[in-house]
């Protein structure tokens, strides 16, 4: 093989790839919310927001059951499925498949959407509490037919509320910031 051979079919495609790689990564980088607003990810078994929360009124605490109370929301187990699809619906496959998933003991995991790095400290009663909506954060889900990631959860996003939160809490509300001091978050 001729050296300028080489140099065409190796070394410049090389340079091109590193070159776009680099274009790719700087890009990525210098976009925040790219990967964490609009996270959509499939689940093992098809659930929609908005046949349950929105259509049929469901409200959104009879399947998180944890907001009001716990650090955590809390994703309902295919048994609080089944308090209504024991009956509703029964002779259709999604609904099957779930009561035969549950009947079989095998694990089931939904898929996370919202998570926090390990060194971040967020709890739901103080915001939920406060009178702020599941909606300023997580957007309209009762219309959504597969839940897609609303909120960015930098620390910019965080902090922007903190900072002025009344558009967010109710009309009336004596809550006039939240804490922005660093060992509130990074405890
Ligand atoms: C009938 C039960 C049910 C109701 C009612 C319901 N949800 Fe859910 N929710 C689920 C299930 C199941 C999942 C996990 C599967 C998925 O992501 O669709 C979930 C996932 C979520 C997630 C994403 C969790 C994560 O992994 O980050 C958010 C946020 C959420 N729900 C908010 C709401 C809000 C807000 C309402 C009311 C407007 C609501 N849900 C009403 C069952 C319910
Ligand atoms: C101030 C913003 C905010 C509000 C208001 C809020 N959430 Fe969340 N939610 C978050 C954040 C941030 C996370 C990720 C927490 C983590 O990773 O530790 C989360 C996670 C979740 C999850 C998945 C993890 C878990 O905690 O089980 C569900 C489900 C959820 N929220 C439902 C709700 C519902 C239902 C409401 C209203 C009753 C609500 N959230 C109100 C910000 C909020
Ligand atoms: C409080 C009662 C209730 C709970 C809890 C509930 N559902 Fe439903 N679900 C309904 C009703 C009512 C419908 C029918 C909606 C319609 O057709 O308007 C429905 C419809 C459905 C359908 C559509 C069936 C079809 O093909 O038409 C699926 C799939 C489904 N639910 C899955 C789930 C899953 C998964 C859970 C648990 C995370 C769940 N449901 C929890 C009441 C409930
Ligand atoms: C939509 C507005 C809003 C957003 C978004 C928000 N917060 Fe808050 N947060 C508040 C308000 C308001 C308070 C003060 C509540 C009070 O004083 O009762 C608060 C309080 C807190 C507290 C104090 C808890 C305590 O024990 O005193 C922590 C921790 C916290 N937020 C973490 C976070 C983190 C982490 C995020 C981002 C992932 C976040 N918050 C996003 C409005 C918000
Ligand atoms: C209201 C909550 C909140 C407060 C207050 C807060 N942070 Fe953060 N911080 C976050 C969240 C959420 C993340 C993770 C997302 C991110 O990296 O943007 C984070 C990430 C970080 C990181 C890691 C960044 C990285 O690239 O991994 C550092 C360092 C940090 N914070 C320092 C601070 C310092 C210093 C302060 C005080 C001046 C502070 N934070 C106050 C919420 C908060």
């Amino acid at each position: 093989m001729h050296r300028h051979d080489r140099f065409v079919r190796k070394i410049v495609p090389a340079g091109a790839v590193s070159v776009l790689a680099t274009v790719l990564l700087v890009g990525y980088a210098a976009e925040p919310d790219r990967y964490t607003r609009g996270f959509e990810p499939e689940q093992p078994v098809h659930f929609s927001h908005r046949l349950h929360a929105g259509d049929n009124h469901i409200p959104c605490q009879y399947c998180h059951t944890g907001p009001s109370k716990s650090r955590t929301a809390g994703v309902p187990p295919l048994e609080t499925c089944l308090n209504c699809h024991r009956v509703t619906r029964t002779d259709r496959p999604a609904i099957q498949q779930i009561t035969a998933w549950a009947k079989s003991g095998k694990p089931f995991e939904w898929r996370r959407i919202y998570s926090l790095p390990d060194h971040v400290y967020f709890d739901h009663r103080p915001h939920v509490n406060s009178g702020i909506a599941c909606q300023e954060c997580h957007g309209e889900v009762q219309r959504m037919e597969r839940i897609s990631q609303a909120m960015s959860l930098r620390m910019g996003a965080c902090l922007a509320c903190h900072r002025d939160p009344s558009d967010a809490l109710p009309p009336g509300s004596s809550i006039k910031q939240g804490p922005t001091h660093c060992a509130v978050c990074h405890r």
